[in-house]
């Protein structure tokens, strides 16, 4: 696992180059998104190079990680709606080729949603962020490392974190389906995305601490591809002690 301490927008820079490189060898590659205010730098950056035509995405296919349950799609804080404000609507992707694990197509729908990852021959690319409590996509501590695809009871920490994309904290879905962890390492290469303070506990821990279920994110430890993108005020706790980074 490698960390390295970037701004905001260097880190959308440096992830949205290797998404772009990633599609100019396979027009067809597989990504795996995320939602959340931390991959919007990577975002942003594709939607410019895609306007400067540097790249399409007329042949790339997407599985988010996770997605509320009891908001419908057209909801302004659906993943469906964010994903689709953020990247899908600004780029030349078909939207049949973007993919949120969902119950509404019935009740055990998003059983399947690991067999159309691997059919679609698993993910070349995954992104991710961290919640302040180390979850990652909805994995909440306290789930297994060997989860897959399933219904998640949010913590009331990541309710309260959340709330604020929400009028009220009453209007925060309390449940949600995710994307496992033994799903997400499937991935063939994997980066995760931390800004800010509130981060800051979490990746000290996620830097210094053996793999545990009590830290979802530690679950990355067991894949040989991933990186660790920080900011400076989420990358404070370790700054004085990780040695191969670069500073900004
Ligand atoms: C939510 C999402 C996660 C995301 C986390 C952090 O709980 N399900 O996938 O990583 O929020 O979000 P942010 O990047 O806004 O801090």
């Amino acid at each position: 696992m490698k960390f390295e301490v970037w701004s905001e927008e260097e880190i959308g820079k440096k992830i949205g180059e290797e998404i772009i490189e990633l599609i100019h060898r396979k027009e067809n590659a597989v990504l795996g998104l995320a939602t959340g205010s931390s991959p919007t730098c990577v975002y942003r950056y594709l939607t410019e190079a895609y306007r400067e035509r540097r790249v399409s995405f007329a042949k790339v296919t997407t599985f988010n990680l996770d997605e509320y349950i009891g908001l419908s799609p057209d909801h302004p804080q659906s993943y469906r709606s964010f994903m689709n404000r953020h990247l899908f609507d600004c780029v030349d992707i078909d939207l049949k080729n973007t993919h949120l694990p969902s119950i509404r197509d019935g009740e055990d729908a998003y059983l399947h949603y690991d067999k159309r990852i691997e059919e679609a021959g698993n993910i070349d690319y995954q992104i991710l962020g961290i919640g302040s409590n180390g979850h990652i996509a909805f994995n909440e501590p306290g789930t297994p490392f060997d989860s897959l695809t399933h219904i998640v009871y949010l913590k009331e920490s990541t309710i309260s974190d959340n709330a604020r994309f929400f009028a009220s904290r009453d209007e925060v879905p309390v449940s949600a389906v995710s994307m496992g962890l033994s799903s997400i390492l499937k991935a063939k290469k994997i980066v995760l995305i931390a800004l800010g303070k509130k981060k800051k506990e979490a990746i000290r821990r996620l830097y210094e601490d053996d793999p545990s279920v009590d830290l979802p994110a530690s679950a990355l430890k067991y894949h040989k591809d991933v990186t660790i993108y920080c900011d400076p005020d989420a990358a404070s706790g370790i700054l004085s002690k990780v040695k191969d980074y670069a500073r900004v």
